[in-house]
């Protein structure tokens, strides 16, 4: 059988088989009791990584972004987000369904919110007016082909959000790629943000989960918040030491995700039917535009060939790279894309 190569998102990752040990050995209690052992360590190891007093083991990163929401945003209060952020287009409206918060959507070139955009969506105090109450990143943007932040720009936000009392929420389901992609530590990344929240179950290679990182007062509320939600979890250090495993363990291998991304981008810039450029890829997402043919013929074809990408509205394809793609799979992904002519 020809191979197949998935470059559909990060999230396809399975566990290892050290993974799968370290989650059968796991010693777990009760986590609503608080004395799951696994999941405690989880969620220092995640605070201490990134310089907080507390983290929060969560079923995902939506319900890692939905809670600081629901806490910091306040009913009618409005939360600032770049117009293509994944709590406005993916988590289903639950940041206005659940938590009952207003999203201004705020336009900004690769996903960077500004420092000019914001200012001026900012409500006056006034009694008949909804006020602002918080501001959300996403590092790395995913809608825009895994762009980060860079540090002055992720502290031009920090210091309008600081100004105007704004709560900072950073979406950091790929903050470790946005880290070695800056080149600038996660934990100085987060210090910039009241929370953040970072995804185990995506290019990390955890089956699920996500921690939600904050002040120790901001985390004994979340908890409370998780367990209105029906997320509070019992024997959960099963999934804890895969959590753990990934933060020992693949870390720094993001790296290598980043190159494979930028070889395969380089392969499809030199092809007819994809348009991009290739020096805009700088994580493990590639997103290009598919001249002269609907991307889901684009799409069909690489299928047919082994490669699965997703299709992203009429002319976009997204290609993710992730630690399911070795450095000669890449290669091979690369001759193919190569030699597929439309
Ligand atoms: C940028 C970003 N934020 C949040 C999420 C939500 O994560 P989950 O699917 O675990 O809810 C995703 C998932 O793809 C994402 O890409």
């Amino acid at each position: 059988m020809n191979r197949s190569f998935d470059l559909r998102s990060d999230t396809i990752t399975r566990p290892s088989a050290g993974m799968r040990s370290a989650m059968a050995d796991a010693e777990v209690g009760d986590d609503v009791y608080g004395e799951d052992p696994t999941v405690n360590r989880l969620q220092e190891m995640g605070a201490a990584l990134l310089g907080k007093e507390a983290s929060l083991f969560v079923s995902s990163g939506s319900m890692g972004n939905l809670i600081p929401i629901f806490l910091n945003c306040g009913r009618g209060g409005e939360l600032l987000t770049h117009e293509r952020s994944h709590i406005l287009h993916y988590e289903l409206g639950s940041l206005a369904a659940i938590a009952g918060a207003m999203p201004v959507a705020v336009p900004g070139r690769r996903g960077i919110l500004r420092e000019q955009e914001l200012a001026s969506r900012l409500r006056p105090a006034a009694y008949h007016l909804p006020q602002t109450r918080m501001v959300e990143v996403e590092n790395t943007h995913n809608l825009e082909g895994g762009n980060f932040y860079r540090l002055e720009e992720l502290e031009e936000v920090s210091a309008f959000a600081k100004k105007h009392a704004l709560s900072m929420h950073m979406d950091g389901a790929r903050l470790f790629n946005a880290a070695i992609a800056s080149g600038v530590a996660a934990e100085r990344l987060a210090s910039l943000a009241d929370t953040v929240t970072f995804c185990l179950s995506k290019g990390l290679g955890a089956p699920v989960g996500s921690l939600l990182c904050g002040s120790a007062e901001f985390i004994a509320e979340a908890r409370r918040v998780r367990k209105l939600l029906g997320g509070g979890m019992r024997q959960v250090g099963v999934l804890a030491a895969a959590g753990i495993y990934a933060l020992e363990h693949n870390i720094d291998r993001l790296a290598e995700d980043h190159e494979h991304a930028r070889r395969i981008a380089g392969a499809l810039a030199e092809t007819r039917w994809a348009a991009l450029d290739p020096n805009e890829i700088t994580t493990n997402i590639i997103f290009f535009s598919t001249p002269g043919h609907p991307a889901s013929r684009v799409v069909e074809a690489l299928a047919q060939r082994g490669v699965r990408a997703s299709t992203m509205g009429e002319s976009s394809v997204r290609m993710v790279t992730s630690l399911e793609v070795s450095g000669s799979d890449t290669e091979e992904v690369c001759g193919i894309i190569r030699g597929l002519a439309l």
